[in-house]
């Protein structure tokens, strides 16, 4: 068939309708194949490659693979990611991405999709990007296109003000491909540390993680680990035993309860996968998107002004017995409902979220039943980040103070007490969320300044009636500046006890601080929750004011 030429717009109009209509026609004679023979596919063929390709990439290592991960008790990245966002709303990116290396015979291997699965879904409708690595392609590891599919994401992330949630399973760095996957790891901890404090960065840990596959994770707000199938752990047991000669196993050396106990590298910690989906699912209920906004708000029908009884009763009248921190916690919360964050770590202090009338509140408490609650490194430095995570995300900070000091002791001196404590210290005052404090007994010495005092700005502060606010607690008081007139007494012990009588009936309560304003008012204890929730009321448009500057530093 021939086309003749023609002048002007409408006659080319005309003959270009007439080829189109002519290709159409020539198209349905052949079954939609025009071009058979010279190499062209048709466009159901290129339809049926697309598919081809997809099904390929669902299973980029093939059935065994697969098979492989289950048989571990593992579900694949694909699963991972269903798993966790609604449904329907993961939309994939870069599924034909391949490596582009040749060592080692991976120029004869390619798996589509390059062992990441990336891209962007929601979770009770709410934008996420997200990876979710794949064991099953190399065991996971990290090369260079596989490092360029986690940076677009987190990129996306960053430019849309979306949290980034990361699923990993993997061996760290590619060996095969050298250097290139160190720079491909570098680029992805760059974007960590740019992300920090301007969305929230949540790390599964779902698989045996090595190098890069820890440190990335080290970097983001969270860490959620799921029993027996996960470990952490910069290098593993065989490479320790050629280098140390010390033998221990997976589990010991970075499993769930190791990192949950030992480290506190995990957060959190699932029992199966089924749960680190649900954990997951909590914890994000209780962020907000990004720095500039506030966590959602849920609708609430537990009273705000509920009256708490069973407070009224709970502290001890001697100083030295020890209560439950989390009964106060649980009493005040919507629902009772609190989600503890390093609940096996550290348990001298209690850091979680709740919520307060639907919206999102962090609370810290001390434990008295945990080493009578005192301050020492490893619960400062774990509280000191939970404080920082809060405010970086506008989550108004509760904090309950029953602490005897900081623990004494060379163990802690040599342990970095001073900067560890001042790591606490330095992070409370420079938060700027409403700061809501309730001191619930003892408030002793530097620790009664830590722990969001008035002082370093905390915006409301309430005590008990059992409240005890004095530099320490008597025995040690009257010990310290009374030694002489004891070593003089006849009798030491009675001379001890009147003096103990003397300062308690002083110091030991909340009133010379509350004549100072320093609390600014003395509650039943019943009346914590309606007193929390009117303050959040009262704070709700707070504006946080720090200087100009680069960035504070923070004793580390
Ligand atoms: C390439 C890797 C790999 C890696 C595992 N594989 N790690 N391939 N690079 N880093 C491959 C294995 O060869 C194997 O391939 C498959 O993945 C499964 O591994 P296995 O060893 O059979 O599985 P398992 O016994 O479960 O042990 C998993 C593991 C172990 C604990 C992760 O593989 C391991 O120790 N890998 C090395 C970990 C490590 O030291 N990484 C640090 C990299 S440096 P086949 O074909 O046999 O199935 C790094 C630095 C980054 O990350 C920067 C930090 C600041």
């Amino acid at each position: 068939m021939t086309y003749l030429s023609a002048c002007g717009r409408r006659g080319r109009f005309v003959i270009l309708r007439q080829a189109q209509d002519d290709i159409r026609q020539a198209q349905d004679d052949t079954g939609g194949d025009s071009c058979k023979g010279d190499g062209v596919k048709s466009r159901a063929e290129k339809y049926e490659e697309l598919e081809a390709k997809r099904a390929e990439s669902a299973i980029p290592a093939g059935p065994e693979a697969l098979a492989r991960q289950h048989a571990r008790g593992k579900r694949s990245a694909r699963e991972r990611v269903e798993a966790l966002v609604d449904e329907d709303s993961f939309v994939e990116f870069d599924r034909f991405v391949i490596h582009r290396a040749n060592a080692f015979g991976l120029d004869e291997k390619e798996f589509l999709g390059d062992g990441v699965i990336t891209g962007r879904a929601t979770i009770d409708g709410r934008q996420v990007f997200l990876f979710s690595q794949d064991f099953s392609v190399l065991g996971g590891s990290l090369g260079e296109a596989f490092a360029e599919k986690i940076c677009k994401v987190m990129d996306l992330a960053i430019r849309t003000g979306s949290p980034m949630i990361g699923i990993n399973d993997s061996g760290g760095a590619r060996i095969q491909e050298g250097v290139v996957s160190l720079g491909g790891y570098a680029e992805i901890f760059w974007r960590n540390v740019a992300a920090s404090g301007v969305v929230p960065q949540i790390s599964l840990i779902a698989g045996p993680c090595a190098g890069g596959a820890v440190y990335s994770p080290a970097i983001t707000d969270f860490i959620i680990m799921t029993e027996k199938i996960s470990q952490m752990f910069i290098t593993g047991p065989e490479i320790i035993k050629t280098v140390t000669g010390e033998e221990v196993t997976f589990e010991e050396l970075g499993g769930a309860l190791t990192h949950a106990t030992r480290s506190g590298v995990a957060h959190l910690v699932a029992e199966d996968e089924e749960n680190l989906f649900e954990v997951t699912r909590d914890l994000f209920s209780f962020l907000p998107q990004n720095n500039s906004e506030a966590p959602p708000e849920y609708a609430c029908d537990d009273d705000p002004h509920r009256m708490v009884a069973q407070l009224d009763e709970l502290v001890p009248d001697s100083p030295n017995k020890p209560y439950d921190m989390r009964e106060v916690i649980e009493g005040i919360v919507d629902y009772g409902d609190f989600l503890e964050i390093q609940p096996l770590f550290a348990q001298n202090i209690i850091c979680g979220f709740g919520r307060i009338n639907g919206r999102a509140v962090g609370i810290v408490g001390n434990q008295p039943n945990v080493l009578a609650g005192v301050l020492d490194t490893r619960s400062s430095v774990k509280a000191a980040r939970f404080v920082r995570f809060c405010d970086a995300f506008n989550i108004p900070l509760i904090t309950f103070v029953d602490v005897p000091g900081f623990l004494p002791g060379t163990d802690q001196e040599y342990g970095g007490i001073i900067l560890q404590g001042a790591k606490l210290l330095y992070a409370f005052a420079e938060a700027t969320v409403p700061k809501i404090t309730v001191i619930t007994r003892k408030a002793y010495g530097g620790a009664y300044d830590v722990m969001a005092s008035k002082h370093i700005r905390a915006d409301v502060n309430l005590a008990w009636p059992t409240a005890e606010i004095a530099v320490m607690g008597a025995e040690s008081a009257v010990k310290t500046i009374f030694r002489r007139e004891i070593a003089a007494a006849p009798d030491k012990e009675a001379k001890t006890a009147e003096l103990i009588g003397e300062y308690n009936e002083r110091f030991a309560h909340p009133y010379i601080a509350a004549a100072r304003g320093y609390v600014d008012d003395v509650i039943e204890a019943r009346k914590t929750r309606s007193a929390i929730a009117t303050a959040l009321e009262m704070l709700r448009d707070k504006r946080g004011e720090t200087p100009q500057r680069k960035h504070g530093n923070i004793p580390l």
